[in-house]
C-alpha cells in the first residue's frame, strides 16, 4: 500500500518553530516579494508565500510591477530594497519577461538579503560544501523541503540510488549536489537524457521536477520506490497535475508525495525559514 505525503502537516510544524523563535527572540523578520506581470501560476505562488508572512507575523511588501518594465527601473527598485532595514529578504518571483536578464537581475540582489539562494556567491557557498551540515549557508527552498521531507520519513539515504529529473538552477541541480553530499548516487537527468525508463529502473528514489504531467508511469519506476513530485503543471482537462501520474502508480510506488499540496507548502515554510535565517544573521541574532 503506498504511503501519500501531504506537505501541509510538515509545513505546519516547521511554521509553528518558526513562530516561536520569532517570540523568543523578539524579532519581526520583513520579506519583499516582487512580481512582474500576472501570470495566474506565480500570482498565486506569490499570494501564497504573503500569506505565509501574515500568519507567521513577519512584515511582508508586495510589489507587483507591470511586465514591460524597463530593466533599469527593476534594479532601482532593488537597490531602495537592499537600503530598507525593515526589509531582511529580498524575492524576485521566477521566471522574468524575456526582455530582461534574469542572471543580472538577480546579482543586484544583496547576498545577505538573498532569500531564493539564486546569487552567485550563496550558490557557490553550497557548492564549495564538503559535507551535509548546511546550518550556516542559505539553501535553496525547494531542495531544502524536498531534503526536509526525506529525513522526517526517516529514509537512510547512504548510498541510495536517486534519479533527480530536472537540471534547473532552482531544484534540480542544487538539489543533486545536496542529496550527493548526503550520500547518495545521484542521476541527474534532462530533456536530453536517453532512455529515461532504462535510467530510472533501479533508483530507490526518484524526484522529478519538469512540469509535464502525468508524464512519469509505473512502467519506469521500480516497485516499491519513493516518489517525491516537484512538478506542477496543468494536465489536458485543465487540472493542476504533478509528474507522476498518480492514480497509476498508486499502490507500485512505497511513498509518493500529492500534487497540488505535496512539496509546495514546504517550499513555503522553508522561505519563511530562510527569511527568520537573514533576519537573524542581519540583527546579529
Ligand atoms: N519561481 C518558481 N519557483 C520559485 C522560487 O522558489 N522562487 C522564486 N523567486 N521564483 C520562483
Amino acid at each position: 500500500l503506498t504511503k501519500i505525503i501531504e506537505g501541509i502537516p510538515y509545513a505546519v510544524k516547521i511554521k509553528e518553530a518558526i513562530k516561536k523563535e520569532c517570540l523568543d527572540l523578539n524579532i519581526k523578520p520583513g520579506l519583499a516579494v516582487i512580481l512582474l506581470g500576472d501570470d495566474p501560476g506565480s500570482l498565486s505562488y506569490v499570494k501564497n508565500k504573503i500569506k505565509a508572512c501574515n500568519e507567521l507575523g513577519f512584515y511582508s511588501k508586495n510589489i507587483n510591477l507591470p511586465s514591460d518594465i524597463k530593466e533599469q527601473d527593476l534594479i532601482n527598485m532593488i537597490d531602495l530594497l537592499s537600503k530598507d532595514n525593515s526589509i531582511n529578504a529580498i524575492l524576485v518571483q521566477l521566471p522574468l519577461p524575456k526582455h530582461i536578464d534574469e542572471n543580472k537581475i538577480i546579482e543586484k540582489i544583496p547576498v545577505n538579503k538573498d532569500v531564493d539562494c539564486f546569487t552567485n556567491y550563496n550558490l557557490g557557498a553550497l557548492f564549495s560544501k564538503k559535507d551535509a551540515n548546511f546550518y550556516d549557508i542559505i539553501l535553496p527552498c525547494t531542495p531544502a523541503g524536498v531534503i526536509y521531507l526525506l529525513e522526517q520519513l526517516k529514509l537512510d539515504l547512504n548510498g541510495k540510488n536517486i534519479a533527480v529529473i530536472g537540471r534547473s538552477n532552482i531544484v534540480g541541480k542544487p538539489l543533486s549536489l545536496m542529496l550527493s553530499l548526503k550520500n547518495a548516487t545521484v542521476t541527474l537527468c534532462h530533456s536530453k537524457t536517453k532512455n529515461l525508463e532504462l535510467v530510472l529502473s533501479d533508483k530507490d528514489i526518484v524526484i522529478s521536477a519538469i512540469g509535464k504531467a502525468n508524464f512519469i508511469k509505473k512502467e519506469m519506476i521500480k516497485k516499491e520506490a519513493v516518489l517525491i513530485d516537484v512538478g506542477t503543471s496543468l494536465n489536458s482537462e485543465g487540472k493542476l497535475s504533478g509528474d507522476f501520474d498518480f492514480d497509476n502508480l498508486i499502490n507500485w510506488a512505497s511513498i509518493i508525495t500529492k500534487v497540488p499540496k505535496g512539496i509546495g507548502p514546504l517550499t513555503i515554510a522553508m522561505l519563511m525559514k530562510n527569511t527568520l535565517y537573514l533576519a537573524k544573521k542581519q540583527n546579529n541574532k
